[in-house]
């Protein structure tokens, strides 16, 4: 470890080796054994009711003004973060997003108490936005010379509008021909250099691996400590919606496994904060054509598996997750499941929450087809209360709102009407849909 003091108090360790790391380190992942990276944040001392009023004390009028970190549903929770002050902060702000109760998704799941925590409402259009505002403010402030990611998708998006904002040139590889419309557009737009990699995203992320290792670039991956420590504050933010009541059950979709090692990280502070009193079960949802680690769950992760991955839901379309070992730490801390559901299932749960008015992209509503499922199996009882994570926007995959089949790229369950301009025909329309 190099003699540089440790102004944030956090410790940066090896989980593999037991290498320590000072806090300016712009090393994703160890330079002794290439193992993942642990943060501990120093432990404030305050009781678990002076953090609860610090933390509460932050929401409301304060969340409309003031400086972006002041404002960021992130940086609330600085303490637990990355202790820096406003100056050092590259935020939106992002954070501060909703929950919601629609009757007809938890009829559809088969719970009657169920709670949606929709990160799709981040800046960037899903959750990637926690963690990047930490790993781009770590980047600058060990003055990196440029970002880099692999990606579906999400991750790119945000990096790019992160790296914008904090004027620090973003690299990101995406697979060719297999990144949606809104991402990719997204991706280009904010000026990040993009990558279309003749491969999948397991190649993608060995790629960038190497250019991050080789040419000096910064990583920004969900690999990077600090991106996970961002990420924890989606639970943060949830128990404090809920007054610091844990719901029964946490419910998210699984790809490379960021969110759900960050989500048993929360957890494991949050309790041992004394925040709170009982921790949430994590389901970790997969898709099914893309199901390593609900595999090895299956088989109480004895062993490490890979697969070549294939899925309607293209963001959790990775074979060989990076955060498989902190994930594994996640599900058993809390006694999680791992699940995974079909494409058919996906798009089902996807339709019930897009014409609820609520909308996701498809990866997403692996959450609450997973709930259904586990209802159905009889493991979650109908009486538990459940929040599920929708992760992305609607609008990030267009496509799949699209029915390509016709030719003309009209909805499915809802095709537009073409008229003459009369009135006469919107009171045709009319009669129809009040026949119907
Ligand atoms: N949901 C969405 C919308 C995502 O974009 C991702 C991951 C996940 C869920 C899975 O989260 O990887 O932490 O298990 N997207 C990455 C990307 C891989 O490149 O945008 P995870």
């Amino acid at each position: 470890m190099s003699d540089n003091i440790n102004k944030t108090g956090i410790t940066i360790k090896c989980a593999a080796c037991g290498e320590k790391f000072n806090d300016l380190t712009a090393l994703a992942t160890c330079s002794k054994c290439g193992g993942l990276l642990d943060i501990t944040p120093a432990m404030p001392a305050l009781c678990s009711e002076e953090l609860q009023n610090l933390f509460d004390s932050r929401v409301s009028i304060a969340t409309m003004r003031g400086s972006a970190a002041g404002r960021s549903g992130v940086w609330r929770f600085r303490e637990l973060v990355l202790p820096i002050s406003d100056a050092d902060i590259v935020s939106h702000p992002e954070g501060n997003t909703p929950l919601l109760d629609r009757p007809v998704i938890s009829k559809f799941a088969g719970v009657k108490d169920l709670l949606i925590k929709h990160e799709g409402f981040n800046p960037s259009g899903s959750f990637k936005d926690r963690g990047m505002t930490v790993a781009v403010t770590q980047a600058k402030r060990c003055g990196a010379t440029a970002i880099a990611c692999a990606s579906t998708g999400n991750t790119s998006s945000s990096l790019a509008a992160y790296g914008a904002q904090a004027g620090i040139p973003a690299l990101v590889m995406v697979p060719a021909g297999r990144i949606t419309m809104g991402k990719l557009a997204q991706t280009v737009a904010y000026g990040a250099r993009t990558l279309l990699v003749r491969g999948d995203f397991d190649d993608c992320l060995r790629l960038v691996r190497e250019s991050s290792e080789k040419l000096g670039v910064y990583l920004a991956n969900s690999l990077n400590p600090f991106r996970i420590e961002g990420q924890k504050t989606i639970m943060f933010e949830l128990l404090q919606q809920l007054a610091w009541q844990s719901p029964d059950w946490v419910a998210l979709p699984a790809g490379n496994l960021g969110n759900t090692s960050a989500f048993g990280k929360a957890l494991r502070e949050a309790h041992g904060l004394g925040l709170i009193k009982r921790i949430p079960r994590l389901l970790s949802v997969q898709a099914s054509g893309a199901a390593p680690f609900a595999h090895d769950f299956a088989n109480n992760f004895a062993k490490r598996t890979s697969v070549r991955a294939e899925t309607i839901a293209t963001a959790i379309r990775i074979g060989d997750p990076a955060s498989w070992d902190r994930a594994v730490a996640a599900i058993r801390f809390t006694n999680g499941v791992v699940t995974s559901v079909s494409d058919e299932q996906i798009m089902q749960a996807k339709q019930v929450i897009d014409s609820s008015g609520v909308g996701c992209e498809p990866a997403s509503a692996a959450s609450v087809a997973g709930v259904r499922e586990l209802v159905a199996r009889g493991i979650i009882a109908p009486h538990e209360r459940v929040v599920a994570m929708l992760t992305g926007h609607i609008l990030k995959d267009p496509e799949k709102l699209l029915n390509t089949n016709d030719g003309h790229g009209h909805p499915a369950a809802n095709a537009p009407i073409e008229i003459d301009a009369t009135l006469s025909a919107v009171e045709r329309v009319l009669q129809n849909a009040t026949k119907a």
